[in-house]
């Protein structure tokens, strides 16, 4: 558990699912990830979801993010470790609207790059982000990533960014 001044990064549980069926079944937060609707029951997706919390990869790690009250608001995970490269691809979700635009999406990823940097060897952070999505833009920005190229797949168009080592203890030297 790792907890942050508005947030908590705590293991993912399977009282989780309800919440994550809610947010993948959402049409609005679909669209602003590029990822379609989900349209599995929810009796399929808790068999699914059961499966996954016991096999962990060592190439993917998720987190649910809590208010430090304890309430489940959103998820967010690293992935496609390539230990080899040194490089890792984050990714957010805030799924509850009460939580947007109030610096909750901030404190998780900051907290999350201090993690990765503190904890593991990897040297660079990588996200996509819709072009269009300015608010998650804004939110990668404050956490210290900036844009280095844009991605288009499947007719979505992406912002790509990225984060260093350097950059972020360059940043941790300064607080
Ligand atoms: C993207 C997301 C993680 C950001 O988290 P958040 O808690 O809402 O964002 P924060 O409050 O920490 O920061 C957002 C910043 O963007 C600003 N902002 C809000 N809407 C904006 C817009 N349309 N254009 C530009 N900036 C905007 C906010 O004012 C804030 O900046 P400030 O603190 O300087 O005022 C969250 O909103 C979310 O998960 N949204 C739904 C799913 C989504 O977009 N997924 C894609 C992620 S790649």
């Amino acid at each position: 558990m790792i907890t942050n001044s508005k947030i908590i990064l705590r293991e993912k549980r399977l009282a989780d699912a309800w919440s994550d069926y809610h947010w993948e079944t959402d049409p609005e937060l679909a669209q602003l990830d590029a990822a379609p609707v989900s349209a599995i029951s929810f009796s399929q997706y808790l068999l699914d979801y059961a499966n996954e919390l016991q096999s962990s990869l060592p190439t993917s790690h998720h987190f649910a993010v809590d208010t430090v009250g304890g309430k489940h608001i959103g998820n967010c995970s690293y992935y496609n470790v390539s230990e080899t490269k040194g490089k890792a691809e984050l990714g957010i979700m805030i799924g509850n609207r009460d939580y947007w635009n109030r610096g909750y999406g901030t404190d998780a990823v900051s907290t999350l790059v201090n993690y990765i940097f503190s904890q593991t060897n990897l040297s660079r952070i990588h996200l996509k982000t819709l072009k269009s999505n300015t608010r998650a833009q804004k939110c990668f920005q404050k956490c210290g990533f900036t844009p280095y190229g844009h991605l288009v797949r499947d007719g979505f168009s992406f912002t790509l960014m990225e984060i260093h080592r350097n950059q972020w203890q360059e940043e941790q030297a300064k607080a």
